[in-house]
């Protein structure tokens, strides 16, 4: 119970996103097959979805599928996409009831049609709600954002909607897929890895990055405790020095 006081009792990150890695490892040390991993990975993430919201972090995004995940295996994206459905349709409740407003971001129309019809069911369902915005990135990628950005702005300008001088950093956030939400405090990748993958690559730029060895399935809420005190700890010093911040 201390640890949440102390952690309240200092500046949190308004936005945090994870990389949510490690689910086919964790199933395979425990000689199940990868679905099986990922099936308690969607545990890890009611878990942590909770606990953000009792701490007050006002946006979580969680990069749930990538545009390259759509090479794996048939059925293991099947599974996910199975699994993606049946928790949307379990957690609406516990969306309902802890004031979470759900969004995504990412290739939506890509998906097959019962994960987009369950996906903007609960977004419309939740869109009042104002704790906290969970999102998740499905057939997301980066650079396609980013592609998808500078094609809109360039369609804009040759239609005189925007003038070249005019884009700066605000035209460019208006346009991601991201545009409601702040730029990511902090990022937060799983097992082990210590690589980007092609996730929220403009939106990092100032971000502080925490790497822990544990797998997906075994991040409890404890574990985002000790990541949140990490970023706590460090000094944000976007480019100045230490004289200037205090
Ligand atoms: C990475 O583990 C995880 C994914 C590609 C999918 C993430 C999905 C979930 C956590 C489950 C459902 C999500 C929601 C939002 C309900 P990996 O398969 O790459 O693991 P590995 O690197 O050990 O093979």
């Amino acid at each position: 119970m201390n640890v949440i006081k102390d952690i309240k009792s200092k500046a949190l990150p308004k936005h945090v996103a994870i990389i949510m890695d490690g689910n086919g490892r964790w199933a395979k040390k425990k000689g199940m097959l990868r679905t099986f991993g990922h099936e308690n990975g969607a545990k890890a993430v009611k878990q942590v979805v909770e606990a953000s919201a009792e701490l007050g972090i006002e946006n979580l995004t969680l990069y749930a599928f990538s545009t390259e995940n759509w090479k794996r295996p048939k059925l293991e994206v099947q599974t996910l996409m199975k699994l993606l459905v049946s928790s949307l349709k379990k957690e609406i409740k516990t969306l309902q009831d802890n004031n979470i407003k759900l969004s995504a971001i990412g290739n939506l129309k890509s998906l097959p049609t019962k994960v987009y019809n369950e996906l903007f069911d609960v977004i419309n369902t939740t869109k009042t709600n104002n704790r906290m915005t969970l999102t998740l990135a499905l057939s997301y990628g980066s650079r396609e954002e980013l592609l998808n950005t500078v094609k809109e702005i360039s369609i804009k300008v040759k239609n005189n909607i925007i003038s070249p001088e005019k884009i700066d950093e605000s035209i460019i956030n208006e346009h991601l897929y991201t545009q409601n939400l702040p730029d990511v405090d902090l990022l937060i990748r799983t097992s082990g890895e210590k690589r980007i993958s092609n996730f929220l690559l403009w939106q990092i730029a100032y971000a502080e990055l925490y790497f822990t060895n544990t797998l997906w399935p075994d991040f409890t809420k404890q574990h985002l405790y000790e990541s949140i005190i990490e970023y706590q700890k460090r000094e944000r010093r976007f480019g100045k020095t230490s004289e200037q911040l205090s």
